[in-house]
């Protein structure tokens, strides 16, 4: 039996609609991976959800005009819809505002706090002197005291990755409005991060696997454990279980603390939904579960360092040891896999500059396989990559539409009209073998790339197969066979043994464009699998609904092996698989994200 795989996939903001800055980050690596994963035999769980919280959600409620409730069910319904159109493959995308959630949460806090992994502690906390509002941390802005660097936040200081406390922060000033805050005492819990440190430094040790970039960010900040506050004053967010702050109208665990328990939350509610409530074990307990952690890089340290913390003290496994929680003893991740930005023009995408090009718009002019292509083949996988619309459509026009679309459509189309089903071969030369060879051995190299999330190189080994076809069809030239049917025939029978091989190669990173070639070759029912939007029932508060995204993955037929295509099956004429884009579009970009001149 094939290891479990957990694909734990970053919580996007329910704060407005996903840019293809953020899946190039999070959501189209996490998918292909688990496609692959799916397809080599593996039980997958690919779990994530909008991330609801703190207070990237309250500014944006005030900016609309709406309560925080009410935008993050606005956002959490856009993004559902961002992610299933972009055929994510989610076994739960859900929300982090669930009562099984609140409950997971507050179950993990306990086991951290009986094992004495928590601290209270009364700190200098950050008010506007204007309004007297708390001011959030990532709302105060100042000069970092490691690097000097003056666009600090609060919490971190984005250019040189510390965590931050606002109260260090030199010249502090708030994001709002430039006042400069106020600081008061506040009791706040804090989680003994240093009783981790060495724990973590020899789990981090031994994870030679990891991007050299993620190890080496994370070891780095190593040094710098210390203890934190999970905490805010706030009146939004999970409630904290202790006596005392139960009831307190402004005590809430901070967003990031709840946020990435998600992955045992969303866990947890995937098996209650389908009726077996222990599933969640065999991704979380059995030893031999891989879990694979996909996000963009400015996520690393929430789960290279606090995340794997959180599970040592719920297993009782730090300097001051424990008993394992209620449940029982959690896996760490096997892989933080963190991908740089998707930049435009050499800036981050951010919605607030200009630069933004929406999931959706881009799904209804583009279709979801041009964008999953791009992003696997040129995104931002081990640097910074500028996405330009002239890259994007040499990419959909001279490598999937001229040499994948046209390989599928030529082969299929000539043994339609000369045959009418898939042809018989007879005597098949060198040539022919070697070609069938090639694609064959290509479910080893475009594996071995996957499994490691090297999805240029994977994508490139696979698309090398279809080279060799489109070659092979050049200098076989069946076209020309008309005297020798069976030399035609056994050409023709070959390009489509590799076109089902090339298929089943690029189906983690096209799944929509792979069903509709299984349909070209002649095939029936599901290949890929989509997710499909469900409205359900909250399992613990009444009333309350809410969409998510689920599959049925395991009814899928794609499987990673060439398999024989069958003689004899009928063939329809093919329609073409990709349309090419303007050339022109390069230039303008599209009406709806026009390129500034
Ligand atoms: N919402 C965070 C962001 O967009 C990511 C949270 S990932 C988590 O940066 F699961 F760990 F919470
Ligand atoms: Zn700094």
């Amino acid at each position: 039996m094939s290891a479990p795989v957990l694909t734990a996939v970053a919580w996007p903001y329910a704060n407005g609609p996903r840019h293809i800055g953020h899946v190039s980050g999070f959501g189209v690596p996490s998918d292909v991976f688990s496609r692959y994963m799916r397809m080599s035999g593996h039980p997958v769980l690919m779990v994530s959800g909008t991330d609801e919280h703190g207070t990237p959600i309250s500014v944006q409620a005030d900016k609309e005009g709406l309560s925080v409730r009410e935008l993050a069910d606005k956002y959490n319904r856009v993004i559902v819809e961002d992610l299933q159109g972009l055929g994510l493959g989610y076994d739960l995308f859900t929300r982090t505002t669930t009562g099984n959630h609140y409950r997971v949460v507050q179950d993990l806090f306990s086991a951290l706090w009986k094992n004495g992994y928590i601290t209270p502690k009364t700190q200098m906390g950050a008010v506007d002197p204007n309004t007297g509002r708390t001011l959030p941390d990532r709302y105060i802005e100042g000069t970092c005291p490691i690097c000097g660097y003056d666009g600090a936040r609060g919490d971190q200081c984005d250019n040189c990755g510390n965590q931050l406390d606002p109260a260090d922060l030199k010249n502090p000033r708030s994001r709002i409005d430039g006042a400069v805050p106020k600081f008061i005492e506040t009791e706040h819990l804090f989680l003994d991060l240093p009783a981790f440190a060495e724990a973590i430094g020899g789990y981090l040790s031994s994870r030679t696997e990891w991007r050299p970039n993620v190890l080496k960010f994370s070891q780095n900040l190593l040094a710098d454990m210390r203890p934190r506050a999970i905490t805010r004053d706030l009146d939004w967010g999970v409630p904290v279980p202790l006596d005392g702050w139960r009831d307190a109208p402004m005590k809430r665990f901070y967003v990031w603390f709840d946020a990435v328990i998600g992955y045992l939350s969303a866990s947890v509610e995937w098996a209650r939904r389908t009726g077996d409530p222990d599933a969640w074990k065999a991704f979380w307990t059995d030893p031999s579960a891989e879990g694979y952690y996909f996000m963009g890089k400015d996520n690393i340290v929430f789960h290279s360092l606090i995340w794997p913390s959180l599970l040592l003290g719920q297993n009782g496994r730090g300097d001051k040891g424990g008993e394992e929680g209620s449940f029982g003893r959690l896996n760490l991740p096997t892989e933080v896999v963190s991908s740089e930005y998707l930049t435009m023009s050499g800036s981050k995408f951010s919605t607030s500059r200009g630069t933004v090009i929406y999931v959706r718009d881009f799904l209804k002019e583009f279709g979801p396989d041009t964008l999953r292509y791009f992003i696997s083949v040129a995104g931002p996988e081990n640097q910074d990559t500028d996405f330009t619309w002239d890259e994007f459509i040499r990419r959909t026009n001279f490598e999937l539409a001229n040499e994948w679309g046209n390989l599928v459509n030529r082969s299929v189309s000539m043994a339609h009209k000369n045959v009418g089903a898939v042809p018989r071969p007879v005597a098949p030369t060198a040539a022919d073998e070697q070609l069938k060879a090639q694609a064959r051995a290509a479910f080893e190299t475009v594996g071995a790339n996957l499994r490691r999330s090297r999805f240029k190189a994977a994508v490139g080994e696979a698309m090398r197969v279809v080279g060799a076809a489109n070659k092979y069809l050049s200098d076989e030239e069946p076209w020309k066979r008309k005297d020798d049917p069976e030399r035609r025939d056994t050409i023709l029978h070959t390009a489509l043994q590799v076109v089902s091989d090339a298929n089943t190669l690029l189906t983690p990173f096209l799944p929509h464009s792979a069903q509709k070639v299984h349909e070209a070759l002649g095939g029936t029912g599901v290949w890929a699998a989509q997710p499909e939007i469900r409205e359900v029932s909250d399992l613990d508060v009444a009333d309350r609904q809410y969409p998510v995204l689920m599959g049925d993955y395991a009814g899928e037929a794609a499987k990673w092996e060439s398999r024989e295509i069958e003689v004899g099956r009928p063939l329809a004429k093919p329609s073409p698989l990709f349309a090419k884009l303007d050339a022109e579009l390069g230039e303008t970009g599209p009406e709806w994200a026009p390129i500034a001149k």
